[in-house]
C-alpha cells in the first residue's frame, strides 16, 4: 500500500504548490471542472445519505459482473436550488445521474450485471473550492473517508468495474477507501472514468495496484460534456476489452468454433454460458437455414435447451451474433443491420463469427451450416 502513494503523494505537492502558475493540473480543477459542470442540469434537491448501502440488483438472475462507482451526486448534500451554474455534476436524461454514474448505467446496459454506488458517511462539500481542498488533504494525509455500511459481498463477482471522476489526475480517495475495504484479489477489474479534459491521469495504474486484480484491461475515460453521446464509445470499448454480451449473467469467456458453408469456412466463438454450453454437447451441428431480410441466416433445430439456461437475452443484436430463439425453436447468424434490428422475439446471443462476416451477402437463400469446435 505505501508503494502506491509514493506518485500520489508527488502529483499531491504538484498540486498545492502550483496555485499561481499556469500548471495544466491547476487549470483542470479552478476552471476546467466547472466551466463543464455548467453544460450540466440539475433539479432535484440534496442526495440523501442512507444508512446503509446494497447494490442495484439487475433485473436478471444473479450477474458475475459489479459495477461500483463513485459520483459527486450521490456524496455531496446539494441545495435545492442548485443549478447548472453551480458547481452540481449532473448529467439530466429523464432522472438526474452523477456524470460517473451515467457512465455506470451505459455499462449495465451492455453487459448487465449489479450496481453499487460509493458512498461516504460523510457527504463531500457543494462548494467546489472546499471539496478540491478537502480532496488535496485527504490525499496528503492518505487519508480514507469511511464508507457507508454496505452487505456487499463481492466474493460472488469474478468481473468488476470501478467508475470515478477523475480528481486531481487521481481516483478520489473513497474509491480507495472501497479498494481498502472490499478483497477484489484475482479478480478481473476494469476502470473507467469521466475528467473535465485531462483524462484518467495515473488513475488507471493506482486501481491496479490498490484491487491486486489478476486482469485489469486499459480503462475508459470520457470527457463529461460527452457522456450523454458516449453509447457507442462505450460499447466499443467493452467489445475491444472482450467484456461483451447483452445479458446479465453472461460470462463472455469463449471457446473457437468453425463454422462451414459448403467450401467456406469461418472462425468464430461458443460463449461459455450454461445455454451455450448446452448447444455446444450437440456440435458438429448442422442446421438448414434460410436466409432472412438481408440481415440473418436462421434455421430450426431439433433439442430443446433447459428451460433454466435460457434466461437473458432480448430483440437487439450484434453483426455476427449466433442466437439461440426460444419462442421460435431456431438458431440464427446475424451478419448486417445491427443498426436497425427490429426482431419481434428474444433471441440469446451463444457466439459470434469473428471472420469477414460478407460472405453472408452472397449465400443461395437455403444453405446448410455447420457449427463445430475448432481443431
Ligand atoms: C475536486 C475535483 C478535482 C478534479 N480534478 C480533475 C482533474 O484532475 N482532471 C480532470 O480532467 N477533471 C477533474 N475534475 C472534473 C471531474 O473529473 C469531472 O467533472 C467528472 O466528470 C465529474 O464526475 P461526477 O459527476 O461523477 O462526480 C475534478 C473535479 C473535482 C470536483
Amino acid at each position: 500500500m505505501k508503494k502506491l502513494w509514493i506518485p500520489l503523494l508527488c502529483l499531491l505537492f504538484a498540486y498545492s504548490f502550483s496555485g499561481c502558475g499556469n500548471n495544466p493540473t491547476n487549470q483542470i480543477e479552478e476552471s476546467k471542472a466547472e466551466e463543464t459542470e455548467s453544460q450540466l442540469v440539475t433539479e432535484e434537491s440534496s442526495a440523501s445519505t442512507p444508512e446503509s448501502s446494497k447494490p442495484e440488483q439487475s433485473a436478471e438472475n444473479e450477474s458475475n459482473i459489479l459495477i461500483v462507482y463513485f459520483s459527486r451526486w450521490g456524496n455531496t448534500e446539494y441545495p435545492n436550488d442548485v443549478d447548472a451554474t453551480t458547481s452540481a455534476s449532473i448529467v439530466a436524461d429523464e432522472e438526474n445521474y452523477g456524470t460517473t454514474e451515467y457512465m455506470a448505467r451505459m455499462i449495465r446496459k451492455n453487459v448487465g450485471g449489479d450496481l453499487h454506488l460509493i458512498q461516504t458517511q460523510e457527504p463531500y462539500p457543494t462548494d467546489f473550492d472546499e471539496l478540491r481542498d478537502l480532496n488535496h488533504s485527504e490525499m496528503a494525509e492518505n487519508y480514507l473517508p469511511a464508507l457507508v455500511e454496505s452487505n456487499l459481498d463481492t466474493s460472488r463477482y469474478d468481473t468488476v468495474f470501478i467508475g470515478y471522476p477523475v480528481w486531481a489526475t487521481e481516483v478520489p480517495q473513497a474509491v480507495l477507501s472501497f479498494l481498502n475495504e472490499y478483497d477484489l484479489t484475482g479478480k478481473t477489474v476494469v476502470p473507467f472514468c469521466t475528467h473535465d479534459g485531462y483524462g484518467a491521469g495515473g488513475s488507471y495504474e493506482t486501481i491496479r495496484e490498490a484491487s491486486h486484480a489478476a486482469e485489469s484491461p486499459d480503462g475508459l475515460a470520457v470527457e463529461a460534456k460527452d457522456v450523454l453521446t458516449a453509447e457507442n464509445t462505450v460499447a466499443a470499448w467493452l467489445e475491444e476489452i472482450g467484456i461483451r454480451g447483452k445479458s446479465a449473467g453472461t460470462e463472455m469467456t469463449e471457446t473457437a468454433i468453425t463454422i462451414t458453408i459448403g467450401d467456406i469456412v469461418l472462425d468464430g466463438v461458443i460463449y461459455d454460458t450454461a445455454l451455450a454450453q448446452e448447444i455446444k454437447e450437440y456440435f458438429p451441428l448442422t442446421i438448414s437455414m434460410s436466409g432472412f431480410g438481408g440481415r440473418e441466416y436462421y434455421g430450426g433445430v431439433d433439442f430443446y435447451p433447459a428451460a433454466e439456461n435460457l434466461a437473458g437475452g432480448g430483440n437487439t443484436f450484434d453483426n455476427g451474433d449466433i442466437t439461440y430463439c426460444e419462442a421460435h425453436h431456431n438458431m440464427a447468424v446475424f451478419y448486417a443491420q445491427t443498426d436497425n434490428p427490429m426482431l419481434s422475439v428474444d433471441v440469446i446471443p451463444i457466439g459470434r463469427v469473428t471472420s469477414d462476416l460478407s460472405v453472408f451477402e452472397n449465400l443461395e437463400s437455403r444453405v446448410e451450416i455447420t457449427f463445430s469446435l475448432a481443431e
